[in-house]
């Protein structure tokens, strides 16, 4: 059989949501000047604030080193353990690596992909310092749980809310449970600014920390006298400015993804091959990308990329990935979830650009592959 070529893709998987709006910002940094983190990073902090309700919030050039920071200034290093869920970005774990600790990689729950609260406690020894929770796909993880978790045991909690903007639970933001949370503005993201981050805490001290750890162990960026060590972990306000007016629009871009998910919900409910990922009770999810999980993975991905369909994997295990050896990591016996999450899930086109005609389009060739 000849091997047949994919047509160009015609629905792209996730893009970002750009516009006039992104540009006006971009214009005005040029005009007055200002390129580095200044007044737009101010007034992108400001609304982050507003919004997310967290009391401090610092801007950091993406979400790894967010996750990176938060550890450091937590002073998590050689010798402690992060409990950290198995199916996650590599970030997740390879932060707890560079900030010197040993992260345990645990199984997640098979309804939301997020950390399993009873695999958190099984996984704990004395040399554990921390828990990381990762808000998977814009689903709050089971943060009552954990936060019970980690006050039974004196734990610190370090949220990767990187793929969280928008995600609440009982009205609350992700990231603002734990002593620190993390977003990521990478390109794909909800919001994006390119490349960037953001760290949010409701602790002033460690506000503080972060705030001398991200900007050369100083305060403020015209002095010479550095009374702490720190690295130079800066956004810049060209950044900022697409935060800026990607912010103003959350709103909308956010009720877009979620009218894309309902209406793939809606469409695919009949198909029973398919099932979409759990809530958390209380959570409202903001769909960072649409994931389902099918018995043929890898059959389905391939009719609907010859469909000219835009489509993403899950997340390849972190106890598999060749980076995380016995030496700079360690894992619970039995991790199932997270194997299967991978082996069966496929990323549906998400963009909130993503019109209605488009994912009937989808949904119409699923359906199809289901019947032959
Ligand atoms: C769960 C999770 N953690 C961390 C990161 C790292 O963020 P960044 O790409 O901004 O470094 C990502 C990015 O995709 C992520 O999905």
């Amino acid at each position: 059989m000849m091997a047949t070529t994919p047509p160009a893709i015609r629905i792209p998987q996730l893009e970002p949501f750009l516009g006039e709006e992104e540009l006006a910002e971009l214009a005005d940094c040029i005009r007055t000047n200002w390129l580095t983190e200044g007044p737009k990073a101010t007034e992108f902090v400001r609304l982050l604030r507003d919004y997310t309700g967290a009391r401090h919030i610092l801007l950091v050039p993406n979400g790894t080193l967010a996750l990176y920071v938060a550890l450091m200034v937590r002073g998590i290093g050689p010798g402690d353990e992060v409990i950290v869920p198995d199916f996650t970005f590599f970030a997740s774990g390879s932060s707890v690596v560079l900030a010197g600790a040993t992260p345990v990689f645990v199984d997640v729950d098979p309804g939301t992909l997020c950390i399993a609260p009873e695999e958190v406690e099984r996984a704990i020894t004395p040399r554990t310092r921390a828990i990381m929770p990762v808000h998977m796909y814009g689903q709050s993880a089971d943060m009552d749980a954990v936060m019970r978790i980690a006050g039974d045991h004196g734990l610190f909690v370090i949220e990767d809310a990187a793929q969280g903007i928008g995600t609440r639970l009982r009205g609350r933001h992700v990231g603002t449970f734990g002593d620190l949370g993390c977003l990521s503005f990478f390109a794909d993201k909800t919001l994006t600014t390119g490349e960037g981050g953001a760290i949010m805490t409701n602790d002033d001290r460690l506000a503080d920390l972060t705030l001398y750890f991200k900007n050369q162990g100083r305060e403020n960026r015209g002095s010479f006298i550095h009374p702490y060590m720190g690295y130079n972990f800066r956004l810049t306000d060209v950044q900022a400015a697409i935060g800026l007016a990607q912010m103003r629009k959350l709103d909308d871009l956010i009720a877009r993804k979620q009218r894309a998910e309902a209406h793939y919900r809606a469409r695919l409910a009949g198909v029973e091959q398919v099932r979409f990922l759990a809530d958390v009770p209380g959570s409202t999810r903001v769909p960072f990308r649409i994931g389902i999980l099918v018995p043929d993975a890898p059959a389905l991905t391939e009719y609907l990329t010859q469909a000219g369909i835009g489509l993403r994997g899950f997340f390849y295990p972190l106890h598999r990935q060749p980076a995380f050896t016995p030496q700079n990591s360690r894992h619970l016996e039995g991790i199932r979830h997270s194997v299967y999450a991978y082996e069966h899930g496929i990323c549906l086109p998400s963009s909130a650009g993503l019109q209605e005609t488009q994912v009937d389009y989808v949904c119409d060739r699923i359906a199809e592959f289901f019947r032959r």
